[in-house]
């Protein structure tokens, strides 16, 4: 379970908080959209949320923990190991092929080999079977953003977050992505979260958040 408590960040140069005070509660297992206006906080709450960003006031907590209270290194392995993170400006390396992008956290664990039949049927999951060995270059913006959403999963996460990850993709293709979603959420239990701006695709989650000037509807 995550669970927030009064959670506001104020970002250092501006006037009006991102989010004010926000207490959310979100259950393992659970499939949520994200919602609201440009500007209204979405992406804000998702940092906060998976621990990659921390609040001016208020507290995350994973089960009762308070993120404040565990160590750099725990936090380290809760975000390897527990949570995937899909940006809404996807972060590839370059000099790595697709494939090898979508292993990186596996090779950070120290489990390459392992997971590579699992990267392959990802890339083929999100639509890329043949282009493995493509470089981010040589892909499309929609089709590096699918190699971040497998690389997200590679590491099978109890949490999964993810910032307009269909933002790029055309409908059919951004269906694909949220078919994905419901089956790994319905067959692993993982918790997932995502934003978007498409209503047909926050309608596919199971309960919809909806932010406006930081602060839950
Ligand atoms: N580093 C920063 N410094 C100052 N203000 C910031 C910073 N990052 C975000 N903000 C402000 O915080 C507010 C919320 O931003 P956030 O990125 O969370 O919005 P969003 O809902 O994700 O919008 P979008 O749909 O455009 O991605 C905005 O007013 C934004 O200008
Ligand atoms: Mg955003």
């Amino acid at each position: 379970m995550i669970k927030t408590q009064n959670l506001t960040k104020l970002f250092p140069r501006a006037t009006v908080p991102a989010l004010k005070s926000i207490n959310l509660e979100i259950q393992d297992g659970e499939f949520v959209s994200l919602v609201g206006r440009s500007g209204s906080g979405k992406s804000t709450l998702l940092y906060l949320l998976s621990t990659l960003d921390s609040p001016t006031e208020g507290n995350v907590f994973y089960d009762d923990v308070n993120v404040k209270n565990i160590s750099a290194q725990e936090i380290f392995k809760l975000r390897n190991k527990n949570i995937g993170f899909v940006f809404q400006f996807h972060y590839l390396l370059q000099e790595l092929t697709a494939l090898e992008n979508v292993l990186l956290p596996a090779r950070k664990a120290k489990v390459l080999e392992q997971r590579r039949p699992m990267g392959l049927k990802l890339l083929e999951e999100v639509g890329l079977k043949g282009l493995e060995k493509r470089y981010p270059s040589e892909l499309s913006g929609g089709e590096q953003q699918r190699v971040a959403i497998a690389r997200a999963l590679i590491m099978e996460p109890t949490y999964l977050f993810a910032d307009e990850p269909t933002g790029n993709l055309d409908s059919q293709n951004g269906q694909m992505i949220i078919d994905l979603f419901d089956k790994i959420n319905k067959e692993k239990g993982t918790t997932i979260i995502y934003v978007t701006h498409d209503k047909e695709f926050a309608a596919r989650a199971r309960r919809q958040i909806t932010l406006a000037d930081g602060a839950l509807v």
